[in-house]
């Protein structure tokens, strides 16, 4: 399962790229209003200074919701640099500027996916990737992790490339949940992903190793 953080933050997207984890970043406006950055110029550097600190795919979404809008930002997003991919909401015009993007070459990343119904679309306009949002469906009481599985049977069942990206991860488990439904890929904050490491018996292991060769190297 790849590890895509879900930021816009350089700092948290850095740490986890010196993890030496991180496959991708997901952004969207919300994250990239919370780290103040507006405007298209400053929006444009910060999306080239994602794709500066990663190896892997950053997905960049679009304002416009109306096809022809939505086309001509999807381009020049596409445009910045090779990592991009174009993030495009489920509705409407946004199922039918996939199909072109995918048509066209342009990887995309359709996002605000609560339904298999509305993953069946993205997979079938070409999206490379799915962005189902688990935790606003537990939000809601509605099960997350079984949206996931769902669009799992139903792209296997057809063979669908479309790779499903769990999104809206809050923490560790959902991440270990989405591993075993099969997720191709999930984002989640930084916190989550370090969230993995811990285990009170590491910690405890780790100090009487250290306790035992200090005291027979006589310190
Ligand atoms: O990037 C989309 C998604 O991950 C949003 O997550 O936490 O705002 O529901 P959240």
């Amino acid at each position: 399962m790849k590890f895509f953080i879900d930021t816009a933050n350089l700092d948290q997207i850095r740490e986890a790229q010196d993890l030496g984890v991180l496959d991708g970043v997901t952004t969207n406006p919300s994250l990239m209003a919370k780290e103040g950055i507006t405007g298209k110029a400053n929006i444009i550097n910060h999306y080239k200074a994602i794709c500066d600190i990663v190896d892997g795919d950053v997905s960049a979404e679009v304002i416009a919701t109306d096809y022809e809008n939505i086309i001509k930002e999807g381009m020049e997003l596409a445009a910045l640099h090779k990592k991009i991919v174009v993030k495009v909401p489920m509705i409407k015009d946004g199922v039918k500027a996939i199909k072109h993007f995918s048509s066209n070459g342009i990887r995309t990343n359709c996002t605000l996916v609560f339904s298999t119904g509305q993953a069946l679309l993205a997979a079938k306009a070409g999206a490379t990737y799915v962005s189902p949002f688990i935790g606003r469906l537990d939000d809601i009481s509605t099960d997350g992790i079984g949206l996931i599985e769902d669009i799992r049977l139903v792209y296997d069942n057809y063979n669908f490339e479309t790779q499903i990206l769990a999104a809206s991860i809050r923490h560790s488990t959902h991440i270990l949940e989405c591993a075993r439904v099969g997720a191709d890929v999930m984002t989640g904050p930084l916190s989550a992903i370090l969230a993995l490491l811990k285990h009170p018996l590491t910690d405890s292991g780790l100090a009487q190793f250290l306790a035992d060769h200090a005291k027979a190297a006589g310190k």
